[in-house]
């Protein structure tokens, strides 16, 4: 049987670190209050001069490097952003022309903090279907330079982080072997407004506007209290709906990696599905909500630091904007 199994994993974020203390110079907020409602304390933004191209590329060396395989190796890079090194084309491009991968095809693709998942359910079928060998999925996102750093924007920009995670994906034979087992993804865009950034707009008669810009459009908002509610929910759901698919118990899980976007949804799904803490590996502290980027840099960081045994299994569960969610779950090795 075919299956997609992770030859390897790499993760980039930037040196500078911004913590609590650091935001309240720019806007009216605490330490406490953000510790308090979304357990973050510091999160890393890149340096003026580095842009998500630089974080794609470090992340994917490192995967590479992790596999023992180059960029030749390569056949296929799917990257997961909303935060583009340029809307018109990506951030792809850039990174296929950092990387030199001559001639494969690259693609970006926009699911937000569900990014990662879309993706890997993207290459999972390239590579079951033998399209393709080996697929690298990137997932990568610069928030940091279109936040609103005032005090009107403080809801959404004390979360957000800047990261890039990749995993380089190959198809393996082995019955019974390691490898993806099941991906589930989902989406509801009537609720697209509660969590979006309105301008630039291509429905508008001028993409970007001075207006725009004034009225402070051109920054991300949200329902925060909307998303909370539709995230925990939304998360067992499909957390148990791919286990079920997969013929997996929940119970012979041995770690549960969660979309970092506040720590306190992580806690709530945690105790809905009873389960343990030992179980459960978070970053949000360190790294704040990088999206696409959170859930391959946590498995970079679970990976590389004896979190994962061959042979164990791993679920993989977001929630985003979009609305948009998913599951997977993998047999590590
Ligand atoms: N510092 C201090 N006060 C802040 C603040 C900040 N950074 N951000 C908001 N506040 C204030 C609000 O202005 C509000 O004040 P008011 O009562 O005087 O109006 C108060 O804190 C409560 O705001 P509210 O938005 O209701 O707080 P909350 O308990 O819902 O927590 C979030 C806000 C953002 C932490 C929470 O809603 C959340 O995490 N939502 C989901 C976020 C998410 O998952 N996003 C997905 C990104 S992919």
């Amino acid at each position: 049987m075919l299956r997609a199994r992770i030859a390897g994993t790499g993760m980039c974020v930037p040196d500078r670190v911004v913590t609590n203390a650091d935001m309240t110079q720019w806007m009216d907020t605490t330490d406490e209050w953000i510790q308090q409602r979304t357990g973050i304390r510091e999160r890393r933004w890149v340096e003026p001069g580095q842009g998500p191209r630089d974080l794609a590329q470090g992340a994917t060396l490192a995967a590479l490097e992790d596999a023992g395989l180059d960029v030749s190796n390569v056949d296929c890079i799917l990257l997961a952003t909303l935060s583009a090194q340029h809307d018109f084309p990506g951030t792809s491009f850039f990174l296929h022309e950092a990387i030199d991968a001559g001639d494969i095809p690259c693609i970006d693709l926009r699911a937000q903090c569900s990014g990662f998942l879309y993706a890997l359910q993207m290459a999972d079928a390239l590579i079951v279907a033998r399209r393709y060998h080996r697929v690298l999925v990137v997932g990568c996102e610069v928030h940091s330079t279109g936040l609103d750093i005032s005090t009107e924007g403080r809801d959404i920009s004390v979360i957000f982080g800047d990261g890039a995670g990749a995993v380089l994906l190959e198809g393996s034979e082995a019955e019974d072997g390691p490898g993806l087992l099941e991906v589930r993804v989902h989406a509801e865009g009537k609720h697209a407004r509660k969590l979006w950034t309105e301008s630039p707009s291509s429905a508008e008669p001028s993409r970007l506007t001075h207006e725009m810009i004034d009225d402070r459009r051109i920054f991300p908002v949200m329902d925060g209290r909307f998303v909370f509610k539709h995230a925990v929910t939304r998360m067992p759901e499909v957390l148990l709906e791919t286990l079920s698919a997969a013929s997996v118990k929940l119970e012979d899980i041995d770690l549960f990696l969660f979309h970092q976007a506040n720590l306190r949804i992580n806690e709530f799904v945690a105790s809905k599905l009873n389960i343990p803490e030992s179980k459960i590996m978070n970053n949000i502290q360190r790294l704040g909500n990088c999206s696409a980027g959170a859930l391959p840099i946590l498995l970079a960081e679970a990976s590389r630091g004896g979190r994962l045994e061959p042979g164990q299994l791993v679920s993989l569960t977001a929630f985003g904007s979009g609305f948009t969610w998913g599951s997977a779950v993998i047999r590590w090795g």
